[in-house]
């Protein structure tokens, strides 16, 4: 949704007498920006309220005194309406205020805690809608009592949409003029407008102005700088891990027949896909034996298709407060829409959307799979979901029904020429020249092994030989292969029902 779509879904929201909006977001500047877009619109009056101001006519209400354009730089300020400070005083205030308008309440939900504060915010809401008046509720974490969450509507605010961060990062220059060099040419400017997609407009001053005044220069270097901040910052959110196509550099062995799909998948990104009316790619499911390179395979996609991924951390989208998930996945996926086209990375799917915990979390998971398999039918974005998993039987069977994912893929152990990649991509990584090792014998001393047993194989033996201070050569390789007992030998019984229940049912991903 645009910003314009936006500011329209509020008015809507006023005009049809929504007596309560909250808004989950510390981000005041764009609530600020959306109430007065939309008032401003409507002619209609705003009030702005925090504990520690105070009620006031908002500088940005349409019908502010203080705003004409006569006023003298910081003039632009209102002045709080006495005694309005206490929450209940400010809202029998506005009770008796009987001005048709917009109410901003910062930080509000906590004070409904009080029963006597929750009754006089009913009696005001029961006011409210009867004429379009309108209590915007802001700040994060906004937990209302259930009388008056019964009235209330969420409303999702957006981040921001290039066109904000491109007015951000103007502002920070303007800011920096006379202190830092600027040299930018049009490509590197929409190169770091891209790179700044995802964050919120405070971070993209703190982190453009970090980049510039560092080194005393913004220039195309720091496109680099701002993407690591940004791995950073969306680590710190909780939710994703994100991965730069940049310093993404995932080497997948095998896969044939996951890579022949993914190349001819990539057309459906293509505008003539579009003349056609077809849909761009959804996503894909990839099940298989452990160790075998579902996740690097994820990986893999990105850099295959030079996308952006991010990576949903099934784990910590159980919050520990229930209820809490549902707002935590929706705000992940929004992260993902703003940062489309991308790759979102569903890594052990059965973890977050599993039916194990069905019942034991009051149906919270159930819950989150449907809003999942909703979003996946109709999202718009070009967001390709990549969902991993080991364990078939905890997966719902609706997501494994045609439709869903545009292909499903069984990973198997890999076979001999697939090992024999694995062991070049794996030795090449150890700074190996190939021609010292006998390929043919570890290939077939390797049979039933895991793309990560041999690769721990290959890293063993290097430490051997590091210690030894001898050569790293085929038959330390064998030795070492020889110790490990593989996964198809210890847990044989599992990975053939494994493969009995996939290999009918899907498509080989090798
Ligand atoms: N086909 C392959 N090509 C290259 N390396 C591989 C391959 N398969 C596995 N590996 C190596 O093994 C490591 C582990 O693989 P990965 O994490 O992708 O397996 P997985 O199938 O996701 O396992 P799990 O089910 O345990 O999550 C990788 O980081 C990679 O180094
Ligand atoms: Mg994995």
């Amino acid at each position: 949704m645009s910003f314009k779509e936006s500011v329209k879904h509020f008015q809507t929201l006023v005009t049809s007498f929504h007596p309560v909006v909250v808004i989950d977001t510390v981000e005041e500047e764009r609530v600020q920006g959306l109430i007065g877009a939309a008032c401003k619109d409507m002619q209609m009056s705003v009030f702005e309220w925090s504990i520690a101001q105070g009620l006031m006519r908002s500088p940005d209400s349409p019908d502010n005194r203080w705003q004409n354009e006569y006023s003298p730089p910081g003039s632009k300020r209102g002045q709080a309406l006495p005694k309005t400070s206490e929450p209940l005083d400010m809202l029998r205030h506005i009770q008796d205020l009987n001005v048709k308008a917009i109410y901003w309440l910062k930080d509000f939900a906590p004070h409904l805690k009080d029963s006597v504060v929750a009754r006089q915010f009913r009696e005001v809401t029961e006011q409210f809608s009867h004429h379009r008046s309108t209590l915007v509720i802001s700040g994060s974490g906004n937990d209302l009592p259930a009388e008056i969450a019964h009235d209330a509507v969420h409303f999702d605010i957006k981040l921001p949409e290039p066109e904000e961060l491109y007015n951000a990062l103007s502002g920070v220059v303007r800011d920096l003029k006379g202190r830092v060099t600027v040299d930018l040419t049009p490509e590197d400017i929409r190169a770091l407008v891209s790179a700044l997609q995802g964050m919120t407009l405070s971070q993209t001053r703190k982190v453009v102005s970090y980049a510039a005044l560092q080194d005393g220069r913004l220039d195309a270097e720091d496109v680099k700088q701002v993407l690591e901040r940004k791995a950073r910052v969306i680590h710190e959110e909780g939710l994703l891990d994100y991965f730069p196509p940049e310093t993404n550099l995932a080497e997948l062995g095998g896969f044939g027949g996951l890579k022949r799909w993914l190349s001819y998948a990539k057309v459906g990104f293509t505008p003539q896909a579009r003349q056609y009316n077809l849909p761009a790619p959804k996503g894909i499911l990839i099940v298989g034996i452990q160790g075998c390179g579902k996740s690097l395979a994820a990986k893999t996609i990105a850099r295959q298709w030079n996308l952006p991924l991010l990576k949903l951390d099934a784990g910590r989208l159980y919050d520990k407060y229930v209820g809490e998930s549902d707002k935590n996945f929706r705000r992940a996926v929004t992260m993902a829409e703003t940062m489309a086209p991308c790759i979102l990375w569903m890594d052990e799917i059965e973890k977050s959307m599993g039916q194990t915990s069905g019942e034991a979390d009051g149906g919270l998971s159930r819950r989150l799979f449907g809003y999942f398999l909703t979003w996946l039918q109709e999202k718009s974005q070009e967001i390709f979901v990549v969902a991993t998993a080991n364990d078939l039987s905890a997966i719902p069977p609706e997501l494994l029904r045609k439709g869903r994912f545009d292909e499903i893929f069984f990973v198997d152990l890999p076979e001999a020429d697939e090992r024999r990649d694995i062991l070049t991509i794996h030795l090449s990584r150890r700074r190996q020249g190939l021609d010292a090792f006998d390929l043919d014998q570890l290939v077939a001393a390797t049979e039933g092994y895991s793309g990560a047993e041999i690769e721990q194989a290959v890293i063993t033996a290097h430490y051997h030989a590091l210690y030894e201070n001898c050569p790293a050569d085929t038959p330390l390789l064998l030795a070492e292969i020889k110790r490990t007992v593989p996964l198809s030998v210890t847990r044989r019984e599992d990975i053939q029902r494994l493969r009995a229940m996939a290999r009918e049912r899907f498509v080989a991903a090798r």
